[in-house]
């Protein structure tokens, strides 16, 4: 297969086309990019005639930031009979290797929210005739997708398991904690999870843990640290909610974040601070290089025009630093679904005795 389907956030496509382009280019993989502005997805057409099914077996997809999914696919399947869509479809299926599963799901747009039912119901009745016929087998490595457009317009393409997000549209949809202070925890939350496998969370995200909230007010990403039951200095001149002062847990200082010195390293800093990214990008520089900090979540916001030169340019910069101060780390970034403008960047330092 040629067509590679990406999935993102409506307004992000373009970023979305030229990071994956970039990525295929690095390894040899050539081709174009089709999209339109605001729907929600964007299409690489490799010049290779099997170019998007290597892309999605060989590359990595954790290293792609805007795309929230991607799909090896045939081209557009256009003006379907909606009499009989699965016997259509049925007609193309042994283009696409054996999947596991099948996940029928719109865009992330008001369009493709109106599909959802359609989407729901076909995907049901469309499983059970792959299974019916020995179509799908459980233990397959890859999932098939079907992207809907409309009733009758379709891309059917595949994934594999353990190289995609494993959601439908690619998006985790958390449910906000009732007494969490601002919508934003759920950027922390979302951010947790993308970039720490659930069996490491007892060891990275665990319970007596020291934490720094840089621009923390009124607490967000203090209460999921608190929730895990780490104590949190919290440096914002606005104020915290009183509940969270209540637990004990955070200490709240009203410092201003770019001068403020720890006199002892924390295990975690996260920074949700409005500036510019290359500024916060040198302020997470700086912990990091001097060792005040174990690992960290923090965002950049991205009120720009080109916003992927400009992500691309602040994480170049950061890993350049870190690389000549000697730090071993792991780094990870990702437009997720709770973020708007700006990305969430993860760095664990990895340096023995850390
Ligand atoms: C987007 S809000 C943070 C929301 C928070 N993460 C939450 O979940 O509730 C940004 C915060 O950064 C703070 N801030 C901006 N510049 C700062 C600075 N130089 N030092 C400390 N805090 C700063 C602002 O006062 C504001 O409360």
């Amino acid at each position: 297969m040629n067509h590679l389907l990406l999935y993102c956030r409506p307004g992000f496509e373009k970023e979305c086309a030229a990071e994956v382009r970039d990525l295929c280019e690095s390894q040899g993989i050539f081709g174009y990019c089709k999209l339109e502005e605001n729907s929600g997805y964007a299409l690489f057409v490799s010049h290779q005639p099997n170019g998007a099914s290597q892309a999605v077996e060989q590359l990595d997809f954790s290293r792609l930031i805007f795309v929230r999914q991607w799909l090896a696919c045939l081209p557009l399947i256009d003006d379907i009979d909606s009499d009989d869509r699965i016997s259509a479809l049925l007609q193309l299926i042994d283009q696409l290797p054996i999947c596991s599963e099948l996940i029928v799901e719109p865009a992330d747009t008001t369009e493709g929210r109106e599909l959802q039912r359609f989407c729901n119901s076909f995907s049901s009745a469309f499983s059970q005739r792959l299974r019916k016929q020995g179509l799908m087998d459980r233990r397959a490595v890859n999932r098939m997708h079907i992207f809907a457009l409309s009733g009758t317009r379709f891309y059917l393409g595949y994934a594999p398991e353990q190289n995609s997000a494993p959601w439908p549209m690619g998006i985790m949809r958390l449910k906000f904690p009732k007494n969490a202070p601002s919508r934003s925890t759920l950027k922390l939350e979302e951010a947790w999870h993308w970039f720490i496998p659930q069996q490491d969370w007892d060891r990275y995200i665990s319970s007596g843990k020291r934490a720094v909230d840089l621009g923390a007010a009124p607490g967000g990403w203090t209460w999921q640290l608190v929730n895990q039951n780490m104590f949190v200095t919290a440096i914002d001149n606005g104020p915290m909610a009183e509940s969270l002062m209540d637990s004990g847990q955070v200490t709240h200082l009203t410092e201003d974040a770019f001068t403020y010195q720890p006199y002892k390293s924390f295990d975690w800093m996260v920074c949700d601070i409005v500036d510019k990214p290359t500024k916060v990008t040198g302020l997470m520089t700086r912990w990091l290089v001097n060792g005040w900090c174990r690992e960290t979540v923090f965002n950049l916001k991205l009120p720009m025009k080109q916003r992927y030169m400009e992500v691309k340019n602040c994480l170049a910069a950061l890993e350049a630093d870190l690389q000549e101060a000697g730090v071993k780390y792991h780094l990870a970034a990702k437009h997720l679904y709770h973020d708007r403008e700006e990305i969430t960047v993860h760095v664990r330092v990895m340096n023995p005795g850390f």
